[in-house]
């Protein structure tokens, strides 16, 4: 089977809203790389969501926000079966059907449940404080995401590549157990970071660090943001030092090749203060990003026509899951 009959798919978590890194390490080659693939499929995956996001309005706004992210970027839903992971509950007896068959020993190895006990066991708490069921069996219903669709290539961060590994070794075992070729086995993609883009203050931009620079903000708020870059005090005549320079690779990381350069001449030369920069950087978030922001925020205007993207994803996606489904009950005997 060569690449373009094969099925990609992959899950985001509304947990939040994203930054530019998300955008340029994740959204932008995930939406290039769907064009390569037969069939692909990108749900919102709010029940693996409800294990941290316990409050319905705000579950149900980070949904949409992220079906709008999508759709806003690029996202071409006739293309791309777009869809609530609650929407089609096939998914959750798939997972009930490979409870019975994984070892409880591979969820005790998966790492985001092992973070959680190592945090414990640190501050001498229960190993298993704060643990649901569902951060425990949170790989089963990720493999039945994967396994109910048939996905050949799942891409994911580095984090997950574990989880789809879970998945794999769970198809296996299925096919065996039941001497079935039902189950197709994925593999991850791994997103590598290559266009990692900086924090405002230098480390890797992250949520957990509080030094992102959101994707969908105001002029205003992005002023805000980017005034918290640190800057060294030489004076505008001076040459600047961009050997460990934050804003220069915050900029260099966003902007076009040919405008970085134009930059870099300058502070080299001396001549221009970080005033100006920061007021270029500003220009180049809303040249690269502003369209993506205006489309989001008219998606966002409007969430009866997301709801209605998700509707129509819905239900095809429910139509190949209950094909697979009924498949998997009569290999099973049910
Ligand atoms: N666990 C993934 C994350 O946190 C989200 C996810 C859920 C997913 N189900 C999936 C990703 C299936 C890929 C395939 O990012």
């Amino acid at each position: 089977m060569n690449q373009e009959q094969k099925t990609l798919l992959t899950g985001i978590k509304p947990t939040g809203t994203p930054h530019v890194g998300n955008f340029l390490g994740a959204i932008k080659p995930a939406i290039k790389m769907v064009h390569d693939y037969e069939k692909s499929f990108l749900f919102i995956a709010d029940y693996h969501a409800l294990n941290t996001v316990q409050d319905g309005a705000r579950l149900h706004d980070l949904s949409l926000s992220i079906a709008a992210t999508w759709l806003a970027c690029g996202l071409d839903p006739s293309k791309t079966v777009l869809y609530r992971q609650s929407a089609v509950p096939e998914v959750f007896e798939l997972e009930t059907i490979l409870n019975a068959i994984t070892p409880k020993g591979w969820m005790n190895k998966a790492h985001a449940y092992k973070a959680a006990l190592d945090v414990n066991e640190a501050a001498g708490r229960d190993r298993d404080d704060g643990v649901s069921m569902g951060l425990y069996t949170y790989p089963i219903l990720m493999a039945a995401d994967i396994l109910l669709y048939s996905a050949d290539i799942v891409p994911v961060g580095k984090d997950q590549q574990q989880h789809v590994e879970i998945a794999r070794d769970i198809a296996q075992r299925f096919n065996h157990t039941f001497n079935s070729e039902s189950l197709v086995l994925p593999g991850a993609f791994i997103q590598e970071e290559v266009e990692s883009v900086p924090g405002v203050d230098g480390r890797k931009m992250s949520k957990s660090y509080d030094n992102v620079i959101p994707l969908f903000a105001t002029n205003d708020e992005w002023k805000k943001v980017i005034n918290r870059i640190p800057t060294d005090s030489s004076s505008v005549e001076e040459p600047k030092d961009l050997s460990n320079c934050v804003i220069f690779d915050i900029f260099k990381s966003l902007a076009p090749v040919d405008t970085t350069e134009a930059l870099k001449a300058r502070l080299e030369a001396g001549g221009i203060g970080w005033g100006e920069v920061k007021a270029q950087l500003l220009e180049v978030l809303e040249s690269e990003f502003g369209q993506y922001r205006d489309r989001y925020n008219e998606f966002m205007a409007n969430p009866a026509e997301i709801e209605r993207i998700l509707a129509e994803g819905a239900a095809q996606a429910k139509a190949v899951a209950r094909q697979k489904l009924d498949e998997v009950r009569t290999v099973i005997g049910a």
